[in-house]
């Protein structure tokens, strides 16, 4: 395989020599603090998707899979996203309720990192949420039978005119297969790009109640 073509080349002396040096940007004890901190600068510079984050599963044969999904709340009991249940991502995670999940801000040469255990929403919390989503979302919730295999785009429509009629004009309910899962994280990694790529690492475990730090090599 050439990778001359397709895969841009490793950047050149001058050029690490040109990467902005971001200072000390561990600016915080507390790991929920720093990501949030990092997060507003991210949602200010990414052009779109500030709070899309890969989400990685394994499946009952303990074959990795990963996907996007976009953070929708963040407290110190977790990270929460929404998605279809019945889908690769909800089989797998209720087959194995642990994940972890990986932001890149390009935009600021940032990512951070999680893992742990994870728990479906309050039936209440996903209620909420779906409330605030966009008509034609809320219909789609319903037409899409999500990572199922689909005849072509027309079944899709098929399927959204059904539900549109379904519902008319009265409010769309969550459906049943719908919903969110929170991911409480025992580990927390932020990383900080820099030249050279002698980038810096910090990693939060969770022990009791606290959290150890350690740095860690590039
Ligand atoms: C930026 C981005 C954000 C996404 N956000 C979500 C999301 O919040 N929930 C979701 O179910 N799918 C989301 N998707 C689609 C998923 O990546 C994926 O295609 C879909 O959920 C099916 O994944 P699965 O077959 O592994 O379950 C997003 C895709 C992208 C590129």
């Amino acid at each position: 395989m050439s990778r001359k073509s397709v895969i841009p080349p490793s950047p050149s002396a001058e050029a690490y020599g040109i990467d902005e040096d971001q200072g000390d940007v561990f600016t915080k004890d507390d790991p929920l603090s720093l990501f949030l901190e990092w997060f507003d600068l991210a949602k200010k510079k990414e052009p779109n998707d500030a709070n899309a984050m890969a989400l990685a599963t394994v499946d009952e044969t303990g074959l990795p899979n990963v996907r996007m999904v976009l953070l929708k709340d963040i407290d110190a009991t977790g990270l929460a996203f929404f998605t279809n249940l019945e889908s690769a991502k909800g089989r797998e995670l209720l087959g194995n309720p642990k994940a972890a999940l990986c932001f890149h801000w390009k935009s600021i040469r940032r990512a951070v990192r999680f893992r742990g255990a994870v728990a479906p929403v309050a039936a209440q919390d996903a209620d909420a949420y779906f409330a605030t989503r966009a008509r034609d979302a809320q219909i789609g919730a319903w037409a899409s039978a999500q990572s199922r295999p689909m005849e072509g785009r027309f079944a899709l429509e098929k399927e959204i005119a059904k539900a549109a009629a379904r519902f008319g004009l009265g409010k769309v309910p969550r459906p049943p297969h719908w919903s969110g899962f929170r991911l409480s994280p025992i580990e927390i990694e932020f990383w900080v790009n820099r030249p050279f790529r002698l980038h810096d690492r910090l990693q939060f475990r969770r022990v009791g109640d606290g959290w150890a730090r350690s740095r860690l090599y590039p």
